[in-house]
């Protein structure tokens, strides 16, 4: 796992924006893994800017979200589908067929898990997968306590994360919907590559048990511990309860040459 600590949520936010640039310059076609919520709203601006002002061309890539609430229509403003097409997809050239994210209103829950993880698996598997973390440690939408191997599949939400969401609600518990389907911890883990990013004193704890903990699935994100080719970016204020941050700024600071643009 790569880790770096940045001034502030910009600079966290830009280099990874640098980052996904770079995979689809170099892979057109690439396989992109998409999170929602707050964090990952930065990257995708500078992205849009990207392709507005310097001819980043999605015309070629494939994209998988994440997560959705189930029960919510597209429509809905408060869905992962209605917040993806406003803060990225209406802005980029990725064409409509090539948009991917799990059906809150499908009639069969578990045969459109199955069919999403084969049309990951058709597409060749997601070469970049973007991810936010949860106050609780959760990826996607799995829970502490999600099994470490699990695929894409329902999940009921913890009152935490029902509490940490309602601010996308007009603050209204009550209207967070309980149940979501959600790529899995496997799913997640067969990405190549993992950029997760995370801002804030609210995240600091999940981050350190996510570095630096033991591997559990009572904290869903310490299985990337176990994934190749991790890197997280994250602001000084969530990297605040981490105990090795001197190591992690020493390591960056003397990245070889050679492995400066990967
Ligand atoms: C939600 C999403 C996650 C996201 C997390 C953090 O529960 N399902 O993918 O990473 O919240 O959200 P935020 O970035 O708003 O803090």
């Amino acid at each position: 796992m790569e880790v770096v600590i940045t001034k502030d949520s910009l600079s966290a936010s830009a280099k990874a924006a640098d980052l996904v640039a770079k995979a689809v310059r170099s892979k057109p076609d690439s396989v992109l893994g998409l999170a929602t919520g707050g964090t990952p709203l930065e990257l995708y601006k500078r992205l849009i800017n990207m392709h507005k002002n310097e001819g980043l061309d999605f015309s070629k890539v494939k994209t998988f979200n994440l997560d959705e609430y189930i029960g919510l229509k597209p429509e809905d403003r408060q869905s992962y589908n209605y917040f993806m097409r406003e803060n990225f997809f209406s802005h980029v050239n990725i064409p409509d067929e090539n948009i991917n994210i799990p059906d809150g209103m499908t009639a069969n829950i578990p045969s459109f898990c199955k069919e999403y993880e084969e049309k990951i698996k058709r597409a060749g598997g997601i070469d970049l997968q973007i991810l936010g973390i949860g106050s609780d440690g959760h990826i996607g939408f799995n829970e502490p306590t999600s099994s470490l191997a699990s695929r894409t599949r329902i999940k009921t939400l913890t009152q935490k994360t029902v509490c940490d969401n309602a601010r996308f609600f007009g603050g209204d518990k009550s209207l967070v919907p309980l149940h979501v389907i959600t790529m899995g911890i496997g799913t997640i883990m067969d990405a190549k590559t993992i950029v997760l990013l995370a801002f804030g004193k609210n995240k600091a704890e999940a981050v350190a048990k996510m570095i630096e903990g033991p591997i559990t699935s009572m904290v869903p994100a310490s299985a990337l511990q176990f994934h190749p080719r991790t890197k997280v970016f994250i602001d000084r204020d969530a990297s605040e309860k981490l105990v090795n941050t001197s190591y992690y700024d020493w390591v960056f600071e003397r990245k070889p040459e050679w492995q400066k643009d990967i």
